[in-house]
């Protein structure tokens, strides 16, 4: 196994629990995460781009279980499996804390909001020996949210969550995954929402921490120039499943599967104007309780067989390291 490997997440799946009905969110997800590169995982809402990220975190709602596969963490030498630890417990809550950090899609439920942002971060700071004070850790703070486009900084690094926009507590919670500087980092979404200044600001860090710390960078996003821009490497979820994996360079541009390439024909560029020819994918997501027997996207695919609404399409490797989950992705009938 190569040695850059820092996650690795094999086979997993994972159900949800509600009303004694069972949604399989996750149906067999495999990838790595390696050091110095960014991973992008996009898809439709709903096709388990955050319950991936909050499995690795171990994370999970009650009301959901792993119920199959692996998902480890090789830090210096250590095979840890995140899968087997207790949620809630020590061992878990040191790895959040020292090598896998996340930036949550809705920032509003990770800070807390009876202490001020700034004692927060300062905290972060200290415990992680960024700072070796609270003089030093308060000065840094205010550079961070600095850093992050905060007006006044001074000033609001006293207030509290709800004295900050949603844009700010997500700027304040990125400077607080960043700064501890983890080995891991996880970022769920992590500019939506904010202007495009703030949002490079925010790319230009992870880069830094890519490059400079050589961390490992889970990347969900919905914006494939962000796509094209930062990732080394992508995966394409569906229905969860990972249909199309690889290079960016080789699923960006020349993409095997048909979702991914409808995928890539319905999300707008942003900062590309208004000018781009959209096509929405044809049709909607299937019922995730009523599923579909073979292929998750049969239904909505113009190429679909009998063989593709029967059977599940195993992965098959198109070159090295470009791997896809569709039949015809070999016969080149999918154009
Ligand atoms: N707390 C929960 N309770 C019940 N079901 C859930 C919960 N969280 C996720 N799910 C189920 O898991 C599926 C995948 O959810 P997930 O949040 O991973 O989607 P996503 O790909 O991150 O979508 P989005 O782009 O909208 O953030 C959902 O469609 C939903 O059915
Ligand atoms: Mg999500």
């Amino acid at each position: 196994m190569s040695e850059n490997i820092l996650i690795k997440v094999r086979d997993l799946e994972v159900n949800f629990y509600n009303n004694e009905r069972c949604n399989k969110v996750l149906r067999g997800v495999s990838f790595n995460l390696e050091k110095g590169k960014i991973m992008c995982i996009v898809g439709e809402s709903g096709c388990g781009k955050s319950v991936t990220a909050n499995a690795i975190m171990g994370l999970l709602p009650d009301l959901s279980r792993i119920e199959k596969g692996e998902i480890h963490f090789y830090d210096e030498g250590k095979d840890i499996r995140i899968d087997k630890l207790k949620r809630k417990g020590k061992e878990m809550r040191e790895i959040r804390g020292n090598g896998i950090s996340m930036i949550f899609q809705d920032p509003m439920t990770a800070l807390n909001p009876v202490f001020t942002v700034g004692y927060q971060i300062n905290e972060s700071l200290l415990y992680h020996k960024m700072a070796k004070n609270k003089t030093e850790a308060k000065e840094q703070s205010i550079r961070l949210l600095k850093d992050m486009g905060i007006p006044l900084p001074e000033k609001r690094v006293d207030e509290y969550p709800y004295q900050f926009s949603g844009g700010m507590c997500q700027r304040a919670m990125i400077a607080m995954a960043m700064s501890c500087q983890p080995k891991v980092l996880i970022a769920d979404e992590p500019t939506t929402a904010l202007d495009v200044t703030i949002q490079a600001q925010i790319f230009e860090l992870m880069l830094k921490l890519k490059n400079e710390k050589d961390a490992a960078i889970l990347l969900i996003t919905h914006d494939m120039g962000v796509v094209a821009e930062l990732a080394d490497n992508v995966a394409v979820m569906y229905m969860g499943n990972i249909v199309e994996s690889g290079d960016a360079e080789a699923v960006l541009t020349h993409s095997a599967h048909p979702y991914t390439k409808a995928l890539i024909q319905s999300i707008p560029v942003l900062g590309r104007g208004k000018k781009q020819d959209l096509q929405p994918i044809k049709g909607s997501t299937p019922d995730p309780y009523n599923r579909p027997k073979g292929c998750q996207f049969a239904p909505r695919c113009e190429f679909a067989t009998e063989q593709c609404k029967e059977e599940m399409p195993p992965e098959m490797q198109l070159e090295p390291g470009h791997y896809c989950r569709c039949f015809h992705s070999l016969t080149g009938k999918v154009g």
